[in-house]
């Protein structure tokens, strides 16, 4: 199989991933709740974890870096736990449901939302976010890489308007962590909401937040932490503040491994390499006839992901196509990014995703355009 829907979940991951999660499942304790070995072993792992997130993203304190189950998570905690009936919040239409839900739902309870307009190629003019700001707004919640058209989004810009008029800064860094860098401290993010399953290689059920030093974030769980247990409310010590409950501590020694595979290759190398791969795609369909391109390809910097249309085709039918003939999988349909469709005019018919990995290779991009010609020789 040619797996090129990475931007849904990396499914190659690192041998070593793959061993730290069979190892932690043979002998794993449970952290924080005992002083034999197998709960200290446990409790190492998942601080040296922190350890590695928070230098990774260039925190100060690793008690900042905070577990959960994926981005979708962290959002919600993010969104839920700062945001106010009567706060004014900005976001996009480059956002995908995890960001826009939560927001709908707060809107519901007396938070005001504006939505920044892209254009049809999905890009953002930051001046019309900035020009949505005004004396009620707390927050810009936004996503560092679009997850359809894989336009990135220079968030350290944002982070600057956001500074000037003492908001705060929500990042949803679903399609960037583990691949593109990302500072906390230098792009002024508060919250930086992350998964551990698509470029940092981890396992599913794996994901967390880095929550600015100082910032009171209220928990949207509250129960077991091991600590303090005759107190009838959660302890409000980071990061225990925010996890209620046992950890994924298999899931996330698996995450430690990737951290270390990420740390030993290089974000920079594997990045390239994936821009690589995306550009060879690109430049092998882009002239076809009747293959129709969304996103801006003149920026240097994207996410290493191509999506399309051919003809009228119905994007699924497209991408059973794809599968079916070619034994290539790909990602169609709406991808959970609705105003983002509305923004590229295909509500309707949808788009197919091809999302690349640094183990793709040559041959397997070869192979996806001559799909592409080869299917979309059959519409014409
Ligand atoms: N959010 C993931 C995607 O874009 C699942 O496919």
């Amino acid at each position: 199989m040619i797996y090129m829907d990475n931007a849904a979940t990396t499914m190659r991951k690192p041998e070593t991933v793959i061993q730290a999660v069979a190892a932690a499942l043979g002998s794993m304790g449970n952290a924080g709740r005992g002083a034999h070995g197998a709960s200290l072993s446990a409790s190492r792992t998942i601080y040296e974890t922190r350890e590695l997130l928070c230098r990774f993203f260039g925190g100060v304190n690793p008690r900042q870096v905070v577990f959960t189950s994926n981005s979708t998570e962290s959002l919600n905690i993010a969104i839920k736990g700062l945001l106010e009936p009567g706060d004014h919040v900005i976001t996009t239409m480059m956002e995908h449901n995890s960001v826009l839900r939560p927001l709908y739902e707060l809107c519901g309870k007396g938070v005001e939302l504006s939505i920044v307009k892209c254009d049809k190629n999905g890009v953002l003019d930051l001046a019309d976010l900035e020009s949505a700001v005004n004396s009620k707004t707390k927050a810009i919640v936004c996503t560092n890489g679009s997850n359809l058209t894989g336009n990135y989004v220079d968030i350290k810009k944002i982070g600057r308007i956001a500074k000037k008029h003492g908001l705060l800064f929500i990042v949803d860094a679903s399609q960037t962590a583990g691949v593109f860098p990302i500072d906390v401290q230098e792009m002024q993010i508060d919250v930086l909401c992350f998964t551990g399953h698509k470029s940092l290689l981890g396992p599913q059920g794996t994901g967390g937040m880095y929550v600015r030093e100082g910032l009171e974030v209220r928990p949207l769980k509250s129960g077991g932490s091991g600590v303090q247990t005759y107190s009838k409310s959660h302890p409000s010590d980071m990061p225990t503040a925010l996890e209620a409950g046992t950890l994924n501590g298999h899931g996330i020694a698996g995450l430690h491994a990737a951290l270390e595979y990420l740390n030993k290759e290089g974000i920079d190398k594997i990045r390239a390499r994936e821009q690589e791969l995306m550009r060879r795609f690109y430049e092998g369909i882009k002239e076809i006839p009747g293959v129709k391109i969304y996103g801006d390809f003149s920026s240097g910097e994207r996410c290493p992901i191509v999506a399309l249309n051919i003809g009228d085709y119905d994007s699924s039918e497209v991408s059973d196509a794809l599968l079916t003939e070619y034994d290539i999988s790909t990602r169609p349909g709406a991808h959970c990014a609705p105003l983002m469709h509305e923004a590229l005019g295909t509500v309707e018919q949808g788009a197919v995703r091809f999302s690349f990995s640094h183990y793709n290779t040559e041959e397997e991009i070869d192979t996806a355009i001559r799909a592409i010609r080869e299917l979309s020789a059959e519409e014409q």
